[in-house]
């Protein structure tokens, strides 16, 4: 019998597994085929975010804040802890507790919103004649199966990017998948690239008592946050026992013998050096993946960096064919993933239902961008040097977590806030943090940024005191050069 279905997902990340539940919620026929399996050989939904990338990293962030909590914060509360150990598998397999219940999550949710969910590898086939239907072959390694669909969502996302040629064995190399599941601590462990995973994952293993070498190309650490919150955060970074960053390096070579691997790089000044660690963790960013999805013989436009080519509704130049997530331009961010997927499903929705009008575009200026290190970081819209290049004229506002009554009772107070507001009609443009849970506080700005919000609505709010929110509070008064507790 012919499976047709209204929509077809490739990939079920935050991606596809979204617009899977938000297409069958409009009421559209939906399948969503994914190939992902985890290390015992299962399907497991979810995609690089729930199976080896946001969740399980944050679980292990968890742990190993409380480990360093209990052994170098607890003493100023006059809890005395002594003989603290942490079991690394007992830390692990909470994390994969964590990992399987969200997955096995997404499958009760398609079930749920009677979304089909088929396994296997999808192969797209070129546009057929059947009343413009696409066409799908589905490999599960035992058998081929077909399916199509009015409408396909491609959402396949990303991959390691490779380095040199240095093999990933996961064993002493290890891309972000073997970083989330060491069986011990290494006693040194080396990170190549100081970029998000570089710096979470390193900071679960200092925290635990490694001694973490980061190598980093770039002359500078985060270029893309605003460059006073990344200079603070290598100050901070810098007082940390147990942990270097250098940047400005290149490697060289990547070795590895029975024990340990030997890294050999330039440092920024050119003298050759070497590194030796027990493991090495690669994570140099990451690249699109379309690998067996047929878009070759599609003749569907990637651009020279792999990415599939999409409008700004995430549509491809073929007929009912999108794109969305981390197969196409933008951050490779859970969030901008799962926000595309609602949107293009609502598009389908709309389209099927004879209204052609374009939904609203996805608005990359307020993407919320965190960065799960202690202290944390997180911002969202303009960086200053992104509004000096652009010549826009700009108010600033800061507050220190220092003068926070609550960061005080947390023990947390370094950091700050700062609040960037156009000069002249005083509309924000950008907000940065760096300090205790502004992941949590980004939000606020998210919101009076998406409502176009000044800083004199921020600063005519009221903050519960005491909160960590007064100190965006503070920093949004600041703008107009009011802050009170300071
Ligand atoms: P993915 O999540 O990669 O999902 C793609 C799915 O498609 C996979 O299941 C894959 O198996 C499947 N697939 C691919 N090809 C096929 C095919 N041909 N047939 C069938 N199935 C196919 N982002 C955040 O916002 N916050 C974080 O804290 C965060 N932490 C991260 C930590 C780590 C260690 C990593 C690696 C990433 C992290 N990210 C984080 C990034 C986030 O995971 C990605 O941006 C997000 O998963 C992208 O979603 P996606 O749906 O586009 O793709
Ligand atoms: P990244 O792009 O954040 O960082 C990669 C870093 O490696 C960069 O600083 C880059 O300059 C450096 N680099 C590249 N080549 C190098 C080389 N040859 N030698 C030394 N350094 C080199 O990529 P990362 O950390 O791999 O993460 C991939 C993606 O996953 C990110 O783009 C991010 O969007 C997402 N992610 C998001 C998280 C979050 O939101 N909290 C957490 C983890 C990942």
């Amino acid at each position: 019998m012919l499976k047709l279905f209204d929509v077809a997902i490739i990939g079920a990340g935050p991606g596809g597994y979204v617009a899977a539940i938000r297409s069958a919620q409009l009421g559209l026929n939906t399948v969503c085929i994914d190939e992902w399996e985890n290390t015992k050989g299962k399907a497991s939904l979810g995609g690089t975010c729930l199976n080896v990338g946001c969740i399980p990293s944050k679980a292990l962030l968890e742990s190993s804040e409380n480990f360093y909590r209990s052994v170098h914060k607890f003493p100023a509360h006059g809890i005395k802890v002594e003989g603290v150990s942490i079991d690394v598998s007992v830390m692990i397999s909470r994390k994969d507790k964590i990992v399987t219940t969200f997955t096995g999550g997404i499958a009760a949710l398609f079930k749920k919103n009677k979304v089909t969910s088929i396994h296997g590898k999808a192969k797209l086939l070129k546009h057929g004649k059947q009343e413009e239907t696409w066409k799908i072959e589905i490999d599960n390694k035992k058998e081929l199966e077909t399916v199509y669909a009015k409408h396909v969502i491609v959402a396949t996302g990303s991959t390691p990017r490779q380095l040199l040629s240095t093999p990933i064995d996961n064993v002493r190399i290890l891309d972000n998948s073997g970083a989330l599941d060491l069986t011990e601590r290494p006693e040194r462990l080396g990170v190549i690239g100081a970029g998000v995973i570089g710096l979470e994952m390193g900071s679960v293993w200092r925290r635990l008592g490694s001694e973490v070498t980061i190598l980093e190309a770039m002359p500078e650490f985060l270029m893309a946050a605003d460059e006073q919150i990344a200079k603070e955060a290598r100050k901070i970074f810098s007082k940390e026992p147990g942990l270097s960053i250098q940047t400005g390096i290149e490697i060289k070579e990547i070795k590895t013998n029975k024990n340990n691997v030997i890294v050999t790089f330039t440092d920024n000044s050119g003298k050759s050096q070497k590194l030796e660690v027990d493991k090495l963790i690669v994570a140099v960013g990451r690249v699109p993946n379309t690998a067996g999805l047929g878009l070759t013989d599609l003749d569907l436009k990637v651009d020279e960096r792999g990415y599939i080519v999409v409008d700004d509704f995430c549509c491809t130049d073929l007929p009912n064919l999108y794109a969305v997530g981390d197969v196409v331009r933008g951050p490779m961010l859970a969030h901008k993933a799962s926000e595309e997927g609602v949107a293009v499903a609502e598009m389908i929705a709309a389209i099927e239902k004879g209204n052609t009008r374009k939904p609203e575009k996805v608005n990359f200026n307020t993407i919320p961008r965190v960065i799960y290190t202690s202290p944390e970081i997180a911002w969202v819209g303009k960086t200053e040097q992104e509004l000096k290049s652009a010549n826009i004229s700009y108010k600033v506002g800061q507050f220190p977590f220092i003068a926070n009554g609550r960061a005080r009772a947390l023990g947390d107070t370094v950091g700050f806030v700062k609040v960037l507001a156009d000069a002249t009609s005083d509309r924000i443009l950008g907000v940065h943090m760096i300090g205790p849970y502004v992941s949590e506080l980004i939000s606020e700005a998210v919101v009076a940024m998406e409502f176009s919000a000044s800083s004199e609505d921020i600063a005519r709010i009221i903050h519960a005191h005491p909160s960590l929110s007064e100190v965006l509070h503070e920093a949004a008064l600041g703008v107009d050069k009011r802050a009170l507790h300071i």
